[in-house]
């Protein structure tokens, strides 16, 4: 993990490494992903946008399915070698985050997301009104080949002017500050493999 990537993180807000992941890796978990998905083991992701004590679940769920349409399934440490690999870099990198810039970071969670044609995810932060925990949050995309005119980008909104689109391209990372960083999924014509996870302060 290059200082560069660190310092963008500090400055932008933001940063992206195009090759985080070995190829090995990458195919690995877009097998287990994909398996995951064929199983039927994948579920409607939700939001978590609204409290735990909003009885309007009928409302709620509507909501749900006009905001995100991915699926997903969280990781859990030894469900499979692929994922054993990867929750250890994501262990030094927390610890790298840590002693770079001081945050606390105590735990990472992370699900697989599977996003089919046309599936997308609405503007949002990642960061939950009612748990403000997530600090740090990661992207690890796991598609070959893909073409920009395929969609799907990840678009970041920098500020009320800018934005950013970052195709998901295998083995590339993203980073970004859960609680200020607005950004969205736009829909794409193929499927959608990705790892998203949290560092999380206590
Ligand atoms: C998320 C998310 C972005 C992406 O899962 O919260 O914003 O590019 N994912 O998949
Ligand atoms: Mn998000």
């Amino acid at each position: 993990m290059p200082d560069e990537l660190i310092n963008h993180l500090v400055e932008h807000g933001w940063a992206r490494q195009a090759i985080f992941l070995g190829t090995d890796l990458t195919l690995a978990l877009a097998a287990e992903c994909r398996g995951l998905s064929d199983q039927k083991l994948l579920r409607i992701a939700k939001t978590g946008r609204v409290a735990k004590s909003d009885t309007h679940v009928q409302t709620q769920a509507k909501t749900e399915a006009q905001f995100r349409s991915d699926q997903i399934s969280w990781l859990t440490a030894g469900q499979s070698l692929a994922c054993d690999q990867y929750l250890l870099l994501m262990e030094s990198l927390r610890q790298r985050l840590n002693r770079d810039l001081f945050l606390g970071l105590d735990d990472y969670e992370s699900h697989f997301a599977f996003y089919a044609p046309g599936a997308f995810y609405a503007q949002h932060r990642d960061r939950f009104q009612d748990d403000d925990r997530r600090t740090i949050s990661v992207v690890i995309y796991l598609n070959q080949d893909w073409q920009t005119e395929q969609g799907g980008a990840l678009r970041l909104h920098l500020n009320e002017s800018e934005s950013l689109d970052i195709a998901p391209e295998a083995s590339s990372m993203i980073l970004f500050l859960s609680a200020s960083m607005l950004h969205e999924v736009l829909p794409a014509t193929r499927d959608r493999l990705s790892l998203a996870g949290w560092f999380r302060r206590r």
